[in-house]
């Protein structure tokens, strides 16, 4: 096993010595709150959006923060390597509980676990990558970044199962995001991406494009896409903080466009990639 150090409720450790409890509610319901942060040289991107969505979420599932955010960094930051780009996960759940019962036990103290890896991103500027589209089976509250991610695992499998490298989850018609990450798409000339609300994580790597959209006159519009109207799409990009921008260049076994990565791709990753290594 990889010996890397993580960080677990108040130490930090091999990995191989981090352990938790089989009642912790994480194991037993899945009932935690997770985040994922990209660090790029050094410097979490982003930090305070990362930080109000988890608090967001942990609110969600009725979950007391256990650190503010000066303490999250300080944390956090012996996980980080400067020299690398990186992704730091974060996970809180309820706890160790002394019995197994759905309801939330009276005291607990929230299980807090993190770590970091190595992030590649999508660079070849002359391929991208293949998506199917499915029905999306997940719950009511995906703007919750829950740990219980059954659903979109299953999601993601069948893509991988047919080649494809995402799941594009679509219910009653329209697009909702990825498996694990937000949709775009460029129809009539316009950079769509789906409006927040319970159906979708609100991306922070999705907020960053529509800010570089519009800082740099790219017209963009946030509004429902239906499975149609994607299919009419001259461009589709699956975002996230481990991917980045991923152009899709096949959808369903329909090849997008000519095949390769479009133009608006070209110039808002181009634009990601310098803004990404500046201070924010
Ligand atoms: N997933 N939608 C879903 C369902 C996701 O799981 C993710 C990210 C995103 C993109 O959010 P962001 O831009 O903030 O990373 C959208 C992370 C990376 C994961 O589960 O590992």
């Amino acid at each position: 096993m990889d010996n890397k150090t993580v960080y677990l409720n108040g130490e930090y450790l091999p990995l191989c010595d981090a352990k938790i409890s089989v009642m912790d509610r994480g194991f037993l319901f899945g009932d935690g709150i997770y985040e994922v942060i990209a660090s790029y040289a050094g410097n979490l991107f982003h930090f305070e959006q990362h930080m109000e969505r988890l608090e967001n979420s942990l609110t969600s599932i009725r979950l007391t923060n256990p650190y503010d955010r000066a303490k999250w960094l300080e944390k956090l930051t012996p996980l980080i390597d400067a020299s690398l780009d990186q992704a730091i996960y974060i996970q809180v759940t309820r706890g160790v509980a002394s019995k197994r019962d759905h309801a939330f036990p009276e005291i607990v103290t929230p299980t807090v676990f993190a770590m970091s890896s190595n992030i590649v991103a999508f660079t070849d500027l002359d391929s991208g990558a293949k998506a199917i589209s499915i029905d999306d089976s997940r719950w009511g509250l995906c703007n919750v970044k829950a740990i219980t991610l059954l659903a979109n695992i299953l999601l993601r499998q069948q893509a991988v199962d047919q080649g494809c490298a995402e799941a594009i989850l679509v219910k009653d018609g329209y697009v909702t995001e990825g498996a694990a990450s937000n949709i775009f798409a460029v129809i009539d000339g316009i950079l769509i991406t789906p409006p927040k609300g319970r159906e979708i994580l609100p991306g922070i790597t999705r907020d960053v494009i529509l800010e570089l959209a519009s800082n740099n006159g790219i017209p963009y519009s946030e509004d429902v896409v239906s499975l149609d109207a994607l299919k009419t799409a001259s461009e589709i990009w699956l975002t996230s903080s481990t991917r980045e921008i991923v152009p899709v260049v096949q959808l369903d076994n329909e090849i997008i466009a000519n095949g390769k990565p479009g133009p608006v791709w070209k110039n808002i990753n181009q634009l990601f990639q310098t803004y990404k290594h500046s201070k924010h």
